[in-house]
């Protein structure tokens, strides 16, 4: 996981020798695991963000690391893909996404309670988020919403889960939402908030690769907020991913993409709505 994105190192200040031929090893094997398409001018992060690996295990440069991903199975390849996702995220961004969702929460007709999955959790701002706006919208911190967080980094899903940031990171958040969901840390803990247990148990997170055969367990999901991952998925990849998201929402459900993310060439899975809102094709609007 990199949530701030190490100062890149240029080819001269290399302390590993490291070949075109690894970055396009590098470059495949990501894009196997991840559907991450790295472009050529993502080299001198690659190199960054992998040499702490190389470090992490005292292997002597990039041949004796990359042969630790080689295969299927190996206990390197988590760490491998953790280290090379981007984990950008923030409290309540792109906001009029949370009042589109409040709207389409209040109208649900299910009798049962609205499930949400947050599909890229990263570092676990967007759920918790999610929460927030569920609690708002029903006026109780127990609203009848379940949200299923799920990310591909394990790192970045263990911050999440944890539910504690700095009071810095808070910062998009009102003073009535920081008193309302979080609890202000004393003592070691001073400087931090943690999402009070409520609003917890609102959330539950789970490891999850969007290239996955099968989507999770779920099925009949009123909302999916699926944002800044497809940016980094060649088409075919964001086809395969749209047609599972789509097998399992619900006809009248809502799917939330990242403002840089159009699926025009998905209009047979996803109909737009504006504001990259999409609406399952064939649904009735929503
Ligand atoms: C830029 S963050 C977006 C976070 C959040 N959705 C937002 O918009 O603020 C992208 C996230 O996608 C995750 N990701 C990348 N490839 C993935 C995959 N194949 N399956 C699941 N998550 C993936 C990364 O680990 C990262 O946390």
């Amino acid at each position: 996981m990199t949530v701030s994105a190490p100062a890149a190192v240029t080819a001269e200040q290399r302390d590993f020798r490291f070949t075109p031929a690894h970055f396009r090893f590098v470059q495949q094997r990501i894009h196997q695991l991840a559907g991450i398409a790295l472009t050529d001018a993502k080299q001198d992060m690659v190199y960054s963000r992998l040499i702490r690996r190389i470090r992490a295990r005292k292997l002597d440069g990039f041949d004796a690391y990359l042969a630790t991903v080689r295969d299927e199975g190996g206990d390197e390849i988590e760490p491998f893909i953790n280290a090379l996702t981007t984990n950008l995220t923030a409290f309540f961004r792109e906001a009029h996404h949370f009042d589109r969702l409040k709207q389409h929460l209040l109208r649900a007709t299910a009798p049962r309670p609205i499930r949400i999955w947050c599909a890229a959790a990263s570092t676990g701002e967007e759920p918790w988020s999610l929460a927030m706006a569920a609690c708002e919208a029903f006026d109780t911190l127990q609203p009848p919403v379940q949200i299923l967080a799920t990310d591909i980094d394990t790192d970045a899903l263990a911050i999440a889960a944890a539910g504690q940031y700095p009071l810095t990171r808070l910062s998009p958040l009102s003073l009535d939402q920081k008193r309302r969901f979080f609890l202000r840390g004393r003592g070691a803990q001073d400087g931090e908030a943690k999402v009070r247990p409520e609003l917890a148990a609102r959330v539950r997170f789970q490891p999850w690769n969007l290239l996955n055969a099968q989507p999770p367990r779920w099925r009949d999901i009123d909302v999916v907020f699926c944002r800044n991952v497809m940016i980094y998925f060649d088409k075919p990849t964001q086809l395969q991913v749209l047609g599972q998201l789509r097998a399992v929402m619900r006809p009248d459900g809502l799917m939330f993409a990242g403002h840089s993310e159009s699926f025009f060439h998905a209009q047979h899975l996803f109909r737009s709505l504006g504001q990259t809102v999409y609406a399952p094709a064939a649904a009735a609007s929503a």
